[in-house]
């Protein structure tokens, strides 16, 4: 299913690249494919969720703090626990900031987390890994290899110290009272919706 989808897509790419390319294709066919490209434009931006991250070591939340201070030492339903995450629908990058402070959660070259009030930068981007054990690992973009991790107490790990396989770095998406986020489930959603859009599109 998957693949019929990627063919499909594959074949809108041509279509669009040709009426850019082309200079005098059928003007009705030129004019569709224009509305299709920026449909598809539309569909591929970012998508914005709100979620806790919960810290496999410590139990606790990730919170942004005021001070721009990042740490795993938020309750369940904690104002500063709760999370914006913003991502790609076909990518599993991310930006992370907090809800109540607006600030993302970002690495510094020396591999400390800190809060940024601008989060434009690949400093500012983790990549989403999921692992076979259902828990999340968030890599930075910036620094790869160096990811996310928490002590028992909840402190910021040394992120140059830190790796895929440690429980620090493992981390499980939530929503506030406990509810995990299915994630299969929203991959599948994902995948569904993205087959039924490229489906419109050639038909
Ligand atoms: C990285 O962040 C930490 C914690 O805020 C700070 O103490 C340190 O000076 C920063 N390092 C650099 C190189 O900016
Ligand atoms: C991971 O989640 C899937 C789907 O919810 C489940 O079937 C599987 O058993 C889980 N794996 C582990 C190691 O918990």
């Amino acid at each position: 299913q998957l693949g019929y989808a990627l063919i499909d897509a594959f074949i809108f790419i041509l279509q669009c690249f040709y009426s850019l390319q082309s200079h005098s294709p059928p003007p009705n066919f030129k004019h569709h494919v224009n509305e299709q490209c920026r449909l598809s434009d539309r569909m591929s931006r970012r998508l914005i969720r709100t979620y806790q991250l919960y810290s496999r070591t410590s139990g606790k939340h990730v919170q942004v703090l005021g001070n721009k201070k990042v740490n795993a030492m938020g309750d369940d339903g904690a104002v500063h626990a709760k999370l914006v995450v913003e991502t790609d629908t076909f990518g599993s990058r991310i930006r992370i900031k907090g809800a109540k402070t607006g600030y993302y959660i970002c690495m510094n070259k020396t591999g400390k987390l800190i809060g940024k009030r601008k989060g434009r930068g690949k400093d500012c981007i983790f990549t989403e890994i999921v692992l076979e054990n259902n828990y999340t690992a968030l890599q930075n973009a910036k620094y790869e290899g160096w990811y996310m991790a928490f002590t028992r107490k909840g402190r910021p790990r040394k992120a140059s110290r830190t790796k895929q396989h440690q429980r620090e770095a493992h981390f499980m998406k939530r929503q506030p009272k406990g509810h995990l986020l299915g994630d299969t489930q929203d991959r599948i959603t994902t995948k569904k919706s993205r087959k039924t859009h490229v489906k419109n599109v050639i038909n």
